[in-house]
């Protein structure tokens, strides 16, 4: 890795924005005690507190034996007997597919100003979150789009037209929803955080032919799981970002995988998304999701220059194919 030169301004930079998400996660461990554990996070395995400080490679052959991605297939219980299985695809998603470059664009304000939409859309997969739009705003976030992972406040809240919204049509899509720690599918399914089943089933009796995969919950926690036991403070008991599990499905499919302003870079701003007027830091150091740790954990996987990293915004991850493990 390039490194500025000690005492530098760049230098300096890098140090306070690496110093904030640490903070941030310190804070998060500081604030456990009061904090409430909804569904019933529980770690119980080993803890490498010094993960962030050993090689890239290190941590990533570690990251790719501990956790997969994997979705609900029809012949999964409850769905295979309540008949909804028959809308499930039959195959995990992005099963056998495997690309050169892939881009992750996380929704950070930080992306407002970047110029790197050409950048973005040069790369053979591109992943976008939500509902974080590419028109009105091609110059620094791009115009392609290969999938969307969207939670479930997006398929059931009508504020987003899930259902005939352009912005869900004609890509991949990944929906994921939290379930209980240990919960089974069937218990999930009669109780989902939020209440998105029918919408996302009407989805694809509507539109059978879209690629349109739905997480299994437990892949959130055993993700959670490798955060934890990799990070040197106590996380909050909440499931990673979609930004995280992104990342885990890039880099499953991917040579390389660029991750653009997930770690921040001297753009930081306290604006949450680059497509909203909303200002929350917490949107980028973490407030709900164990972001800070997420990011940390990522920035320790990365093989980017300090230059790529906090001045232009991009991490640079190699691919699990990549590793000699
Ligand atoms: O807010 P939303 O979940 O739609 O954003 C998509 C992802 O982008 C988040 O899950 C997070 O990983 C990343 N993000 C970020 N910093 C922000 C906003 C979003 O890293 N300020």
């Amino acid at each position: 890795k390039s490194q500025f030169p000690a005492g530098s301004a760049e230098e300096n930079s890098k140090m306070t924005l690496i110093t904030q998400l640490r903070i941030s996660m310190y804070e998060s461990a500081l604030s456990l005690n009061s904090y409430p554990n909804i569904y019933g996070a529980k770690y119980s395995g080993i803890i490498d507190r010094g993960a962030y400080t050993k090689p890239s490679d290190h941590l990533l052959c570690k990251f790719k034996k501990s956790v997969k991605v994997k979705t609900v297939l029809p012949k999964f219980e409850p769905f295979k007997v309540n008949g909804f299985g028959k809308l499930l695809k039959s195959e995990n998603i992005l099963q056998k597919q495997h690309f050169n470059s892939c881009a992750i664009v996380s929704s950070s304000g930080a992306l407002l100003g970047s110029n790197m939409g050409q950048e973005i859309d040069s790369h053979d997969f591109v992943v976008r979150f939500n509902n974080a739009p590419t028109e009105s705003y091609e110059q620094d976030v791009g115009t392609k789009t290969s999938l969307r992972i969207v939670n479930s406040q997006v398929v059931a809240h009508p504020v987003y037209e899930f259902l005939v919204s352009s912005m869900f049509e004609n890509v991949s899509l990944l929906v994921w929803d939290p379930s209980n720690y240990t919960a089974a599918l069937e218990t999930w399914y009669n109780n989902p955080d939020i209440d998105f089943f029918n919408d996302f089933f009407e989805k694809r009796r509507t539109c059978p032919y879209q690629d349109m995969h739905l997480l299994h919950p437990r892949t959130l926690w055993r993700l959670w799981d490798f955060i934890q036991g990799h990070s040197p403070v106590n996380i909050h008991p909440n499931p990673p970002s979609s930004g995280f599990l992104g990342l885990l499905l890039m880099l499953e499919h991917c040579n390389i995988v660029k991750m653009y302003e997930y770690v921040p870079s001297t753009r930081v701003t306290s604006r949450c998304h680059y497509y909203d007027n909303i200002e929350e830091i917490g949107c980028t150091t973490g407030e709900w999701h164990p972001l800070a740790a997420e990011k940390l954990l990522a920035l320790a996987m990365s093989i980017a220059s300090d230059e790529e990293v906090f001045e232009k915004g991009f991490l640079k991850i190699k691919g699990f194919n990549k590793l000699d493990c």
